[in-house]
């Protein structure tokens, strides 16, 4: 069994990953967004970097302090991490995606605070979607890290849907996440992840989030034999 702690698995491996959720203003008071604490992402981040790994990390608003060595991007919109994703992960070894980024935003900020009007019980809001940034990232090209990893955290049918996001997004990994099971997942500092590749189906925890970001980095250092090259 490989342990990222007693040899560098990523020495030298540009990873970059995104973290959080995004938040899509409306007004200068308001925002729409999505349920995310970062951990999940923050402590890959902090994997990574303890595997060797020089490691860039897009995120969103968290409470977390950004792990230490990591270059850190701090954006708010998912328009602003799909851009410092682009930029970043060109050429990158590995792409992350565990951000929750918000699948729709509103198709106008409002320049001023919106007000309640007595005339009217109910308010409509216009949503336009958010480019598929993992899936931005998987079609690059040339320019493509060289692995596209993504998360899906789903309430049923979990690897139905994980599988079909994988193929969808062209995704070399995707780790799924059921968010079903109490007390795991969204806030909790423990998770259960089903890894799928093309190949391979591989199930880690329950565990801390910290171990299971371990047990993810060296479980794709392994899978796609990085440290030997
Ligand atoms: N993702 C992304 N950009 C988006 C939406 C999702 O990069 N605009 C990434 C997430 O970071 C995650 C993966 O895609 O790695 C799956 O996210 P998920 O929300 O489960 O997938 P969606 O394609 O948005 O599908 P759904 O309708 O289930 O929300
Ligand atoms: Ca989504």
């Amino acid at each position: 069994r490989i342990n990222a702690f007693s040899s560098p698995l990523l020495a030298g491996k540009k990873v970059v990953i995104t973290a959080g959720p995004t938040q899509e203003p409306i007004d200068p008071v308001r925002y729409i967004s999505n349920h995310s604490s970062g951990k999940m992402g923050y402590a890959i981040a902090a994997a990574a970097l303890a595997a060797g790994a020089e490691v860039t990390l897009i995120s969103g608003p968290v409470a977390l302090p950004s792990p230490a060595g990591a270059r850190m991007i701090n954006v708010t919109t998912a328009i602003e991490m799909a851009d410092a994703a682009l930029e970043h992960s060109c050429h990158a070894d590995i792409f992350i995606a565990t951000a929750a980024v918000a699948d729709f935003r509103p198709d106008t900020v409002h320049p001023h605070k919106l007000k309640k009007t007595s005339t009217s019980a109910v308010m409509d809001l216009h949503l336009v979607q958010n480019p598929d940034i993992v899936a931005q990232v998987a079609a690059l090209g040339s320019k493509r890290p060289a692995r596209v990893v993504g998360f899906a955290a789903e309430s049923r049918d979990a690897e139905k849907y994980g599988a079909e996001k994988r193929i969808r997004k062209q995704l070399d990994m995707i780790v799924i996440n059921d968010i079903s099971v109490a007390g795991l997942g969204f806030g909790s500092n423990h998770n259960k992840v089903t890894i799928l590749t093309g190949e391979s189906r591989t199930e880690i925890g329950p565990s801390l989030k910290t171990d299971i970001a371990r047990q993810l980095i060296s479980f794709m250092a392994e899978h796609w034999q990085l440290n030997s090259s």
